[in-house]
């Protein structure tokens, strides 16, 4: 099989996955993060297909939609395994599926490889700006979340539970996740790109609250 056959085998797969899903893993997501990993991975001279690859099989093994991790996994290992993909490459693209997720910055990270934070880098960019926004709102919605309430404050230190747990609002989620991403970034490329689509959430954030206050 060529590589451009694998990548198109991989898409299928995943999309079949994933196309109904509204809940902010959308199909679209994974195109996004996967066309960003590719211009971040030429950037900075990583391989390409290794990027591609995982940037398309990165939310697989989420273990949002997995009854625990080491289950999702494995469910790409054995796509992979399936696809008749070298041992050397599954690895590589394993290894960074297993290690890239920010689940609540809890867990201590082992450190990626040049292609693993090129995508890790694109899925962070697609949590930022106006797209993280929608995303923000989307996933808030599908948990039953309130957009805003004035009277909490933004929980500093979370275990993984309160993370995940349905008692926060959308606009507590920028202070949780949205607006740390920026000094998280990877690549130099990223980093730019995170620069603007943070300065756009300050930006929405700053007229949310002239708005929730009448001002304007
Ligand atoms: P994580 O990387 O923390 O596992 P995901 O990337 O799977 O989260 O989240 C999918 C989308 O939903 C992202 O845009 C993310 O910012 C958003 N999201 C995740 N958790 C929350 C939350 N508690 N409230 C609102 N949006 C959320
Ligand atoms: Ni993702």
């Amino acid at each position: 099989m060529s590589l451009q056959e694998y990548i198109t085998k991989t898409e299928e797969f995943v999309q079949s996955l994933f196309q109904d899903d509204a809940s902010g893993h959308d199909w679209w997501h994974i195109v996004r993060v996967r066309d960003m990993a590719l211009r971040l991975a030429q950037a900075e001279g990583a391989d390409c297909f290794i990027c591609q690859m995982a940037a398309l099989l990165h939310d697989v093994a989420d273990d949002k939609l997995n009854s625990s991790e080491e289950v999702g996994l494995k469910k790409v290992d054995d796509f992979l395994s399936q696809l008749g993909l070298p041992e050397r490459d599954r690895s590589a693209i394993l290894d960074i599926i297993a290690n890239m997720s920010y689940r609540g910055g809890q867990k201590a990270q082992k450190p990626l490889s040049l292609e693993g934070q090129c995508v890790q880098d694109a899925d962070r960019l697609d949590a930022l700006g106006a797209i993280g926004i929608a995303r923000t709102m989307a996933y808030s919605g599908h948990k039953g979340r309130l957009i805003h309430d004035p009277a909490l404050e933004p929980r500093a230190q979370m275990t993984l539970a309160e993370y995940r747990s349905d008692g926060g609002t959308a606009i507590l989620h920028f202070y949780e996740k949205l607006l740390k991403l920026k000094d998280l970034m990877n690549t130099d490329m990223a980093k730019t790109l995170a620069e603007g689509r943070h300065a756009f959430l300050e930006t929405y954030l700053e007229q949310f609250y002239a708005e929730w206050r009448s001002e304007r």
